[in-house]
């Protein structure tokens, strides 16, 4: 029988070039823009790998203009957008090329949007549409983590409110992902482990979303089952190519999903943790993942999904028991207070955390009581 709860949408308009040396394609799919293009990547990783040097040969055989904003920090912040987008005005780019990690492609992607609309960034934190859509964006992705090349969402860190914010936009939909698996084998193993970890925060949730379908569920499910395979030996063999390329396609299965469904409760409580304690956002996010995962076994309808992450993880029984292990033999320890988490920040992350979009789309009751308890277990 249909009911309304059975209607969903699916829009996933990023061109997608996949596989090992693709990052040589850049050049003539590009071509066709012709106009002037802001660089956005991080601080150091895509200069010491000669990446950098690399894209910016591509763009001028491509006869392409490019000017270069390399100032985006880990967890960018409102500040460097707002650098970026005085660049980018200045010098009348008119398209944004991402290379680098969640971060640089979450800057890129604010700066699209931001470089061509008037007003203050945290004005579109709520959901507010912009007047002008964004400026379009290209994706090279260097790691296999936040699936940002596949998303409509820009996460940034606002310091002054020790939390961090999404903009959402259709528009910022990355028009083209390169994902060349050779450009992350330079990944440090700490770098691949906590993106890893926010590829499996992404298929869980995604999993349990409210706003799950059978399609988000394909492209989750197939992201946790690669990601069962290839992260454990992405991680001790770095020049693995088929691991790096098993775990580039678990981070777009699962942006693909999360683009679908958001993100749930633990995203929401991971965000001041990252920013407060300086963890990782994967990291971050997954130490609340086992106790998010026992709430779920306790609901009758979510158990056999469940199940399901248990299964591939190696334990259908005990799911969150065979979650911790896995975390574990990652050489993460599962717990906050491993990390330094005070006990004392709770209730004014439970604060912050109470009016955020994922509670309504997250299984099960969230009230304060809930998401204190979470916390409590995940200690
Ligand atoms: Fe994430």
């Amino acid at each position: 029988m249909f009911h309304q709860d059975m209607i969903f949408s699916h829009h996933m308009p990023t061109r997608i070039i996949w596989g090992e040396g693709s990052l040589g394609r850049l050049p003539e799919e590009v071509a066709a823009i012709k106009r002037r293009c802001l660089l956005v990547t991080g601080r150091r990783a895509a200069r010491l790998s000669g990446l950098l040097e690399r894209v910016q040969e591509c763009l001028l055989s491509a006869r392409i203009e490019s000017v270069l904003f390399d100032q985006v920090e880990p967890n960018p912040t409102v500040d460097t957008i707002r650098e970026g987008v005085a660049l980018a005005q200045d010098k009348k780019a008119r398209w944004v090329l991402a290379v680098g990690g969640g971060s640089a492609m979450d800057a890129a992607k604010a700066i699209a949007m931001m470089a061509v609309n008037e007003g203050e960034i945290r004005e579109f934190f709520s959901g507010a549409r912009p007047g002008h859509p964004p400026m379009p964006v290209v994706a090279v992705p260097t790691t296999a983590g936040t699936g940002s090349e596949v998303t409509p969402f820009s996460v940034l860190t606002d310091v002054s409110e020790c939390d961090k914010f999404g903009l959402a936009h259709p528009n910022l939909f990355p028009r083209l992902a390169i994902l060349d698996p050779e450009v992350t084998v330079s990944m440090p193993e700490q770098v691949t482990v906590n993106s890893g970890l926010d590829v499996l925060c992404h298929a869980v949730e995604a999993i349990f979303s409210k706003k799950r379908s059978d399609l988000s569920d394909l492209y989750a499910r197939r992201a946790i089952d690669r990601l069962a395979t290839h992260l454990p030996v992405s991680r001790t063999e770095p020049a693995n190519l088929e691991a790096r390329s098993g775990m580039q396609l678990a981070a777009a299965f699962a942006g693909m999903a999360i683009a679908d469904t958001a993100t749930l409760v633990p995203h929401a409580l991971g965000y001041p943790v990252t920013v407060r304690y300086d963890i990782p956002h994967g990291r971050a996010t997954v130490l609340l993942l086992p106790a998010f995962l026992e709430r779920m076994c306790d609901l009758e309808v979510q158990r056999p999904r469940a199940a399901y992450v248990g299964r591939v993880l190696g334990e259908e029984a005990d799911p969150p028991k065979a979650l911790r292990a896995f975390i574990e033999q990652l050489g993460v320890a599962p717990r906050l207070t491993a990390y330094g988490f005070q006990e004392k920040d709770i209730p004014m992350f439970v604060q912050q955390s109470l009016d955020k979009k994922h509670l309504g789309i997250t299984p099960g009751e969230w009230g304060e009581q809930q998401l204190e308890d979470l916390y409590r277990q995940s200690l």
